[in-house]
């Protein structure tokens, strides 16, 4: 019971196999897949205790356990974990399994592509987020004082395993938080995906199938593989999914990183953009209630009411993604999304107070 999910990629496709029980029969898969045996595996030291240990164990793999958290998304950790591989050895042929939530693959990943300038990596994300968008797609990165992700490159792995069992020592809040960007991915391109998000929010990860949660996810990544198909390297259609980001990294911003998990933020962001979108008429009301409940149904999440919106949105100006003639969002519409929309940080403003009142 697994789904194949074959991502194509200027560096070579790779595969995404989603399903529980990936990383028990790791060996088996990486046999029939013509890989080799991955030399080093990193993960974080919550993750370690809780999978990775057990896996380096049966395998008798060395595994290094780094400190987690996007403060710890830096170069002084990539510079770490290629001490750690020369110290062990870890030649050109070899390569290095990241077993973690977005931070770790994101880390290991980047790592992989600087080391030896460039080794081949698998990824096996163990959060929801991770498994539906961190270890898809082949960015790779780390933060900088200044900002997040402003270092990295593209350097997709050999090969994803989204052993879809570690989701069940995941916390409740973090899962919730991932389902944000499923319900993203399902506005993007597959709306029956959208009643699955809340299914799982009610019924937690004990109560769901496993092959309910095998097809939430491999659902996911196909959405997301489709897009980075299209556009590796976001030239265009990869924009899409920063649907709901430009308000949502404000938030975070704003709020020092401190508040928000990163989907909490996006859950918000997706609300704003669902009323920019019918205030631009791009979406209709009823498209713009359906985004929203959905929104909504991903359950609690920290509040904005105490926001200066002002404040919050200045940072949307230092968003990535701005270019000459202002702010360029992705706006839904009632059968996806339309890219570069121009919207005023003063309008940005206004349905913030908007968002705020409830
Ligand atoms: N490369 C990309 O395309 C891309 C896309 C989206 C997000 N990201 C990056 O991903 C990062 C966020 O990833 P994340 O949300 O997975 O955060 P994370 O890696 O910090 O994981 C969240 C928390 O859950 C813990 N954890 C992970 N797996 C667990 C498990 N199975 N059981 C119990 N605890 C577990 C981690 O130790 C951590 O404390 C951000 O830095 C973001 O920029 C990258
Ligand atoms: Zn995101």
């Amino acid at each position: 019971m697994t789904a194949n999910l074959d991502v194509k990629s200027g560096r070579g496709d790779y595969r995404t196999i989603v399903g529980p029980g990936g990383l028990e029969r790791l060996g088996e898969i990486l046999n029939g897949e013509n890989l080799a045996l991955p030399r080093s595996i990193v993960t974080d030291t919550t993750v370690g205790p809780l999978h990775g240990r057990k896996l380096a164990a049966a395998l008798g793999l060395d595994l290094l356990e780094l400190p987690g958290g996007e403060t710890n998304k830096t170069w002084a950790t990539v510079e770490r974990t290629c001490r750690h591989w020369l110290g062990n050895g870890l030649d050109r042929g070899g390569s290095a399994l990241a077993i973690g939530g977005g931070i770790i693959t994101d880390t290991v990943g980047f790592a992989a592509a600087t080391y030896l300038r460039g080794i081949a990596w698998i990824a096996a994300p163990t959060t929801l987020l991770g498994m539906v968008d961190a270890a898809v797609g082949g960015k790779t990165g780390v933060n900088l004082p200044e900002g997040k992700n402003l270092v990295g490159a593209f350097w997709p792995p050999r090969l994803v395993i989204a052993d879809t069992n570690t989701l069940s020592t995941l916390p409740a809040r973090e899962l919730r938080a991932g389902l944000a960007e499923v319900v993203k991915a399902a506005w993007i391109n597959d709306r029956s995906l959208l009643d699955l998000a809340p299914e799982a929010i009610e019924m937690g990860y004990d109560s769901m199938s496993p092959q309910a949660w095998e097809a939430l996810v491999a659902r996911s990544v196909a959405i997301k593989a489709e897009v980075v198909a299209e556009d590796e390297r976001e030239a265009g259609r990869r924009k899409a999914l920063n649907l709901g980001h430009t308000m949502g990294h404000a938030l975070e911003a704003a709020t020092r990183y401190e508040r928000f998990l990163h989907g909490e933020a996006v859950a918000w962001g997706l609300e704003a953009a669902a009323i920019l979108g019918r205030r631009h008429g791009l979406l209709s009301a009823d498209g713009e209630k359906e985004l929203r409940t959905a929104s909504r149904k991903l359950g609690e999440r920290p509040g904005i009411a105490d926001l200066d919106a002002g404040a919050v949105c200045s940072y949307i100006a230092v968003d990535k993604k701005r270019d000459a003639d202002g702010i360029a969002w992705v706006l839904p519409t009632d059968d996806g999304v339309v890219l570069d929309q121009r919207v005023e940080t003063a309008e940005a403003v206004e349905v913030l107070r908007e968002l705020q009142k409830g």
